[in-house]
């Protein structure tokens, strides 16, 4: 338990551990085209407790496993005695005593905390309010399989300080690159994460002067899982944040957007980009399942 490898974040593994990961997740992904791929993961079982919906995550995990020989069980609280309330902590020690490796996307990140320190065998995140690690390790290839290195490099984040953008903070960190920023003023990333990191992440509220010579800018939607509520209210709030071809006419000219999806088409980012014929934003989406693999054959062997 106390040595077991985890991924809740990108700061579990070391830069050199994630530019690894990055490059066996292409290798996976040429030996899938190629039909040369092995089934590595024979006899394995992942868990995956979704409290919160999925697409990409759900169809990219469940479909890895199966694709290396193993096998992925979807466990959802409505139907689980998670949702009966069961503590977090004793169904940790019962999934993880009958499981290889479990993905949780849940509210709290502390309650995927909890999991993973009762659990015996590796714990990943599939996304909290406060972060989704896996999508970055996708993003992060997709930039590198189209432009190289992302180090020394600007990006710039469009939209709401969610867990999208507080992941983005902790890439700039162990990918090594320039953050900036542009939320509406009160929707930014956690205090505490800026401070920790304000030698390469700058808050800067209006989104055109922030995506200037950026070499890759990311958006995300208005409200998040969980904030449905306050839809209309940001719907206001963040108008005039939105990824579209005047924004990207101020980066760099072979500068790529990204959007881990879902997209609201007209609101965080114009149908035109979403729409066209050279975005990246499918690839970057079908990358969750090379990227995935690859974290999950890293954990597989780190705790063998
Ligand atoms: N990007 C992402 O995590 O998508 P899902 O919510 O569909 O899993
Ligand atoms: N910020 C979004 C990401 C969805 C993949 C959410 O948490 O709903």
């Amino acid at each position: 338990m106390a040595d077991t490898r985890h991924f809740l974040t990108l700061m579990d593994f070391s830069p050199d551990e994630l530019q690894a990961l990055l490059r066996r997740a292409t290798e996976m992904k040429q030996a899938r085209l190629a039909g040369t791929e092995s089934p590595r993961f024979t006899g394995k079982v992942l868990g995956m407790i979704f409290a919160k919906s999925s697409t990409r995550t759900r169809v990219s995990f469940e479909a890895g496993m199966t694709q290396l020989g193993g096998h992925a069980m979807f466990l959802s609280p409505s139907d689980t005695q998670l949702g009966r309330g069961e503590p977090i902590e004793d169904s940790a020690r019962v999934i993880s005593s009958m499981v290889d490796l479990v993905m949780i996307r849940t509210f709290g990140h502390d309650i995927l905390e909890s999991f993973a320190a009762h659990s015996s065998v590796p714990v990943i995140n599939g996304l909290t309010d406060d972060y989704h690690p896996c999508q970055l390790m996708a993003d992060m290839q997709t930039y590198a399989e189209h432009r190289g290195s992302i180090s020394g490099k600007v990006v710039t984040w469009v939209g709401d300080g969610n867990n999208m953008a507080q992941s983005y903070i902790n890439a700039s960190r162990q990918f090594d690159f320039e953050l900036r920023v542009a939320c509406p003023p009160g929707y930014e990333p956690d205090a505490t994460l800026l401070e920790a990191n304000r030698d390469r992440v700058s808050v800067i509220h209006d989104p055109l002067a922030a995506a200037a010579g950026a070499d890759l800018v990311v958006t995300d939607v208005w409200a998040s899982m969980g904030q449905e509520a306050e839809q209309k209210a940001r719907e206001a709030a963040f108008s005039g944040y939105q990824v579209n071809a005047e924004l990207m006419s101020r980066a760099a000219g072979d500068a790529l957007y990204m959007h881990c999806l879902p997209a609201h088409r007209g609101e965080e980012i114009s149908a035109e980009l979403m729409d066209a014929a050279d975005t990246v934003v499918w690839e970057e989406a079908e990358n969750r399942l090379h990227a995935q693999k690859a974290i999950m054959e890293f954990l597989l062997l780190a705790n063998r």
